[in-house]
């Protein structure tokens, strides 16, 4: 069966959502008896338990969750898929849906690299269509578009609560859901109907005021937030906007904005509903949700007294006036490295980067909206009348089918074509890494621009050397033109093809199309639940099934070897990179073979160099690892500030603990990654005092003692037996809460609900 949009039973949900809010929210403000803000509304709403209502600390004590919906892509869906198999359940729990949407290679253009992927994954969409059949998914086959676009335009409802396995969830809040990024562990617990568990956010409050002028655009709004916050400023918070400006935001702005919320390390990101919200739900077919939502629509904002006094009801408030922003572009290498527009000509320029930009690339799950198309094609049209040949080579990247057929249908695909675009097929492509970039020298650095959402080195193209700046679609075209870096479009003039120069007109749009969303698409296939078998040969390259990881066996982990002392930024693609190794996520011994690839050794400065205490010699972390592994030797990683950050994949942490690691020791853990170290049965801890991270050397041998008495919020001696014979020891704390443990000593947090079931 096909439909387009969402299915009957998640009308049913949905329904049935919106007719218990008023109650269930009652009760919630019978037992805290306070104002709230949307944020706790949303949250305390969906406590696993509503009998069981308490005050919840946040930023330190952990809630249960009973989320609504829940989604998966075809590289998180396999090895969430595989862990849901060894419960031995029939069905999932709640509906869901499965996107393919990351195994596609941006190389020759949208119908011959479909064509290719739908081979080359075979094996991969084989499985996760059946298990889709089979468990209950609605399944999106390649091409059908990004996940968090689909969800967009065919799931998200104001007021509700879901789980992805992608860090970019919380794109979702354009239509007030509170969504949030999980590791397949953790989707688990939803699919089974179990408790989910999360520490509860603290709140970071974000006024907006005014309203956005000229060539800002929504995508500036979280690029100066991440300016203000930092890669790690978001950190176990929910980020709630409100005030006039968000009023003035259209649904698929706001989601922009939730999108690039995992880029400061939130837990998600939520807007309040509007008449946008509405206004988009209508455009896509779902009038009926907008109803239902106009019915409790006063309590989709925060309380009044919250709005008149955020300073009392958030951790911390940032306001930012629309009226006065300006463009921003951020980067390289970090999406908070924030440049308003009339400093990035002199900051690339004294940081001796390439001023050339090399390729301009527009779309992908941040900026696929109507709007967004329509102010970059806005931009495009002026060139095309002034016979302005832009410089750098353009790629289009379309969030959907459905928003891929609405830009063709209205001429605004054309516009970019005409200028030479290439427009790839509605998948992530080279927002992941799965990009056959086709570039002159490799070796040199060299510059791209993008309305992407990350930019970490390797990211886009699996090229460290290549340097990535993020700015809106309108932006990203313009700058695209002089393919100068220094080229200010606010400031600066093109030279037309009369040889008469000209200054653009700032961006123009439509929030939606006038005629309304393209509706000859192909949607989802709605699984039947025939309980047809699932074949995975033991053969199989890109799937295998999983053995249970081991039971801690009771005791101290005693003079164990250090893998890696990791140096600055070890994000998710430095622990386990995509690119080519995307297709492998569902074999965990043939993706164990990228372990940390791209981390940098403290002691070299080097990736792919770790000391090998069996071979006495530098080897990559995968081989040391894997050698240790056969010799039946456990092993420990230490990370620097944030280990872990980037996305939700938990491959981060599976790798390691297939590979018999049994300690992560960071300064500091970004919080999917670390829940991700849970529940896969790793320790996860961290420097008490963080200098101590100093007194780690190369050939230490490492001890961690007291485990038998670990208890929550109690710390860990670590031991590190030198070379030279002397030693240190010092203090490690750790997050687990008595549930948690239960996990680290059963294994991973499956095993210990096995045992519990
Ligand atoms: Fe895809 Fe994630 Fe990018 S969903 S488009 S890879 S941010």
């Amino acid at each position: 069966a096909q439909a387009s949009t969402a299915n009957i039973r998640d009308f049913a949900m949905i329904k049935a959502f919106y007719r218990n809010y008023p109650s269930s929210l009652a009760a919630v403000r019978a037992k805290l008896n306070r104002p709230l803000t949307l944020s706790e509304k949303i949250l305390y709403t969906h406590l696993y338990d509503p009998k069981n209502i308490q005050e919840y600390k946040r930023g330190a004590s952990y809630a249960e969750f009973r989320p609504d919906r829940a989604g998966t892509h075809d590289i998180g869906g396999p090895m969430a898929i595989l862990q849901f198999m060894t419960s031995g359940r029939d069905r999932i729990a709640l509906p869901a849906a499965m996107v393919c949407d990351h195994l596609v290679t941006a190389n020759a253009g949208a119908r011959k690299d479909i064509l290719f992927a739908d081979q080359f994954n075979k094996e991969t969409y084989d499985f996760l269509r059946d298990v889709s059949r089979r468990y209950g998914f609605d399944f999106w086959p390649a091409g059908s578009g990004i996940c968090h676009q689909v969800f967009l335009e065919n799931y998200d409802f104001p007021g509700g609560m879901m789980l992805v396995t992608d860090s970019h969830t919380p794109t979702a809040c354009g239509l007030g859901m509170l969504a949030i990024g999980v590791g397949g562990a953790d989707l688990v617990d939803a699919l089974m109907g179990t408790e989910w568990e999360l520490k509860m956010p603290k709140l970071i409050g974000v006024k907006l005021t005014g309203h956005l002028q000229g060539w800002a655009s929504p995508k500036d709004v979280i690029l100066k937030l991440a300016g203000i916050l930092s890669t790690k400023g978001g950190t176990n918070c929910v980020i709630e906007y409100f005030g006039d400006g968000a009023d003035t935001l259209s649904a698929t702005g706001k989601a922009t904005i939730g999108n690039m919320g995992a880029e400061v390390g939130s837990t998600s990101s939520v807007f309040p509903y509007d008449s946008h919200m509405k206004s988009y739900l209508q455009a896509t077919g779902r009038a009926a949700v907008a109803s239902l939502a106009d019915g409790v629509a006063k309590d989709l904002h925060a309380d009044p007294e919250v709005l008149a006094h955020p300073e009392k009801f958030f951790d911390r408030v940032v306001e930012i006036n629309l009226s006065e922003l300006t463009p921003y572009i951020n980067g390289p290498l970090s999406p908070d490295a924030a440049m308003p527009i009339d400093k990035v000509g002199e900051t690339v320029k004294s940081k001796g980067l390439p001023q050339n930009i090399e390729v301009a690339l527009v779309g992908s799950c941040t900026n696929s909206s109507y709007e967004d198309f329509t102010r970059a094609a806005s931009i495009a049209r002026q060139c095309l009348d002034k016979g302005v040949k832009i410089k750098t080579p353009l790629i289009v990247v379309p969030g959907s089918v459905r928003i891929r057929e609405t830009l063709k249908r209205d001429g605004i695909l054309q516009t970019f074509e005409k200028l030479n675009a290439t427009v790839m097929t509605t998948a992530c492509g080279p927002c992941i890494g799965q990009w056959k970039r086709h570039i002159g020298d490799p070796s040199q650095k060299n510059t791209i621009i993008e309305s992407f959402n990350r930019n970490f080195a390797g990211r886009n193209d699996g090229n460290k050397k290549t340097q990535a700046f993020l700015a809106s679609p309108e932006m990203v075209v313009a700058m695209a033109i002089e393919g100068d870096m220094g080229f200010n479009p606010l400031k600066n003039t093109v030279t037309g093809a009369n040889g008469a120069s000209f200054k653009l007109a700032a961006p123009t749009g439509e929030e939606l199309p006038k005629k309304g969303f393209a509706t000859n698409v192909k949607g989802c296939v709605i699984p039947d639940f025939k309980k047809i078998e699932i074949k995975v040969s033991p053969n199989a390259e890109r799937i295998r099934l999983l053995t249970p990881f081991a039971a801690w066996d009771g005791k101290d982990f005693v003079d164990l070897p250090l893998l890696i002392k990791a140096k600055g930024k070890c994000t998710t693609d430095h622990i386990s990179p995509g690119g080519k190794w995307l297709p492998y996520r569902g074999n965990i011994d043939r993706i164990s073979d990228n372990l940390l690839e791209r981390a940098v050794n403290a002691f070299n400065g080097r990736s792919q160099s770790v000391w090998n205490v069996v071979n006495k010699d530098y080897e990559t972390p995968a081989k040391t690892a894997r050698l240790y592994k056969n010799k039946g030797i456990h092993s420990v990683i230490v990370g620097d500030d944030n280990y872990g950050e980037g996305s939700s994949r938990e491959h981060a942490a599976m790798e390691p603990r297939y590979l018999n690691v049994s300690v992560v020791l960071a300064k500091s853990l970004a919080r999917i990654h670390e829940s991700n170290l849970k529940k896969q049965g790793i320790l996860a801890l961290t420097f008490v005092n963080p200098k101590d991270y100093d007194k780690i050397r190369e050939k230490d041998r490492i001890s961690v003692l007291g485990l038998k008495e670990l208890a929550p919020g109690k710390t860990v001696t670590v031991v590190c037996k030198h070379e030279d014979g002397t030693e240190d020891r010092f203090q490690a704390a750790h997050s687990y809460n008595e549930k948690q443990l239960s996990w680290f000593r059963a294994g991973s947090a499956l095993n210990a609900m096995k045992k519990a079931a």
